[in-house]
């Protein structure tokens, strides 16, 4: 057995305010986790491998220019510390610059024996950190944080959730939005009526066959309408492609007669 399957997936964050990250290991499926040994967390704070009285872990940059940049000596040391303490870790940097976090991405980080999360702050870091320190650089999207901290607790949290025995199931994540490419279909829990708001008959029907196909085609609908590009890039299945086929004779139908005797019909002028 080894060090991951024993102890878990280690992921340690190399952060200037380790604190941020108390209240995340705290609660829910990350403590869970933490408890029944699926995962290692810790926070390491980068100024204790900063020089000097003040520990100061950020300088102006060369050439001028506003904001202040992240030096490279303490970070340097703190990504040696943490690579002594998990040598097999990949080592990320948050940034802006990186490639696009997605499920994708998600699914091949939780393969890997643990993760050493660098959390840049101020204009970014010393070009020579990303450069001899750092095997990814990873973006949670196309905006800009005040600092990589909250973009590791998001790759920790997505990542935890797709490990083997974290939720109810192998099953839950696969089935989750994003795996199959097809958003989730709609959920529904009591009260039976809410607000003048029913529970879809056929979910109180037992019949799961059927409950099994609503869901499918619901799934469909949301993703067409919310995430048509998630549908464009998905391998559908014969049966879901029965379903858009069946969609596509309804709406002709309703073409149809709409052109015959509707508002817009050809005979009616305008
Ligand atoms: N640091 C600042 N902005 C970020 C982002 N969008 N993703 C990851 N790290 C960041």
């Amino acid at each position: 057995m080894d060090n991951r399957q024993k102890k878990g997936m280690n992921f340690i964050a190399l952060t200037i305010f380790p604190e941020m990250f108390n209240p995340f290991w705290e609660h829910g499926i990350i403590r869970r986790a933490i408890d029944r040994n699926k995962i290692r967390v810790s926070a390491i704070d980068i100024r204790n491998f900063a020089e000097g009285k003040h520990r100061v872990t950020d300088d102006r940059p060369y050439g001028g220019g506003c904001g202040m940049v992240m030096k490279p000596e303490p970070l340097a040391a703190a990504i040696r510390a943490a690579t002594q303490k998990a040598p097999l870790s990949k080592k990320i940097l948050l940034t802006p610059q990186g490639r696009r976090f997605d499920s994708g991405v998600a699914h091949e980080l939780s393969s890997s024996d643990g993760l050493i999360l660098i959390c840049g702050r101020y204009e970014g870091v010393d070009e020579r950190i990303c450069h001899d320190f750092i095997d990814d650089e990873i973006s949670i999207g196309d905006y800009v944080l005040t600092g990589g901290e909250l973009a590791a607790m998001v790759i920790i949290d997505a990542v935890t959730r797709l490990i083997p025995g974290i939720l109810g199931g192998k099953e839950s994540a696969e089935k989750d939005s994003f795996s199959g490419s097809v958003l989730e279909y709609a959920q529904y829990t009591r009260p039976r009526s809410f607000e003048g708001h029913n529970v879809p008959e056929i979910l109180l029907s037992g019949d799961h066959q059927k409950i099994e196909n609503w869901r499918l085609e619901t799934s469909l609908i949301r993703t067409f309408l919310k995430r048509p590009d998630l549908l464009e890039n998905k391998a559908l299945s014969k049966q879901e492609i029965e379903i858009l086929k069946k969609w596509c004779v309804d709406i002709e139908k309703i073409i149809h007669n709409q052109s015959l005797s509707g508002p817009g019909a050809l005979s009616g002028g305008q």
